[in-house]
């Protein structure tokens, strides 16, 4: 049932991770749009107000809680401090995430491999442990985890990020089993290369050859944006894809259907 022109998460109160750049924010814009209060989980830094200040723009209830996902603790206290605030948990993007070492499975350090692998995928369990508490409490909730092309397919150099991703489409999809009895619903994104400061601090977006190699893996040749991202993500929270659950929605143009 498409429901038009009526704000689709009226009053709802969504948490993201990772929220203040690229994606995470995009998607935390596009849901204060749709009527929703927002919780970001993010790193501090510089950009936090800025940041804050944009979404409050579009909806007046949004709150700020600093958290590095790899660290239960904090997870805890950023589920708790959200559900202080608006007294339940609606929707949750588990979306931090970093490129991390790039290496070769033998010369990949350990540090390397444990790093990406306690922030993308440890971080996404802690997160989610945390939300089904509560959702499940609630008998109601939907989660959205941002995995990755790299969830479905191998990528050169990058065993960390790759085995991350894929682990969170397995957790995305057990815990869909899990909880489709008590109504709480659990999917992921699989974006293709998405203009975001990501590609920048991984060295893609200044280095012009690597630039064109990537963006000519994409059937469409050119980067996405993370509003078309943010789109997706909206419409998997919302009543939309009522029917959705435990799937793994490629946003790749076309990269995974060669
Ligand atoms: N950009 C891409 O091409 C692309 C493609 C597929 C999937 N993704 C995934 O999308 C997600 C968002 O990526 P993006 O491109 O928007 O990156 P980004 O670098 O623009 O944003 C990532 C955000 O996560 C935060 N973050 C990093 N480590 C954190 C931690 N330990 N705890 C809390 N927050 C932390 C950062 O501070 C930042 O605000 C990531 O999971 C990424 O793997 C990105």
């Amino acid at each position: 049932m498409i429901q038009n022109k009526m704000k689709r998460l009226e009053n709802k109160s969504v948490f993201i991770t990772g929220g203040l750049s690229g994606i995470g924010k995009e998607c935390a814009l596009a849901a204060a749009k749709e009527g929703a209060n927002i919780v970001i989980a993010d790193l501090n830094s510089e950009i936090t107000d800025k940041v804050m200040e944009v979404i409050r723009k579009e909806n007046s209830k949004a709150v700020f809680v600093e958290c590095d996902v790899a660290e239960y603790a904090q997870v805890q206290d950023a589920i708790h401090k959200t559900i202080s605030a608006f007294g339940t948990l609606d929707i949750a993007l588990n979306n931090a995430g970093i490129g991390g070492e790039a290496n070769k499975v033998g010369e990949m350090s350990v540090e390397g491999w444990l790093k990406v692998i306690n922030i993308n995928l440890n971080g996404v369990f802690y997160c989610m442990k945390l939300e089904l508490v509560q959702m499940s409490k609630q008998k109601s909730g939907v989660i959205v985890n941002m995995s990755s092309i790299l969830g479905k397919v191998g990528f050169a150099n990058s065993s960390n990020y790759v085995a991350a991703k894929h682990g969170i489409l397995g957790l995305t999809q057990t815990a869909a089993l899990e909880y489709a009895p008590e109504g709480i619903r659990i999917n992921a994104i699989c974006p293709g290369f998405i203009d975001t400061p990501l590609l920048s601090n991984a060295g893609i977006s200044e280095n012009t050859e690597l630039k064109k190699y990537i963006v000519g893996l994409h059937p469409v040749k050119r980067l996405g944006k993370s509003e078309e991202i943010a789109s997706v993500f909206i419409f998997l929270v919302s009543e939309d894809s009522s029917f959705m659950t435990g799937s793994a929605i490629d946003v790749d143009g076309g990269y995974l259907a060669q």
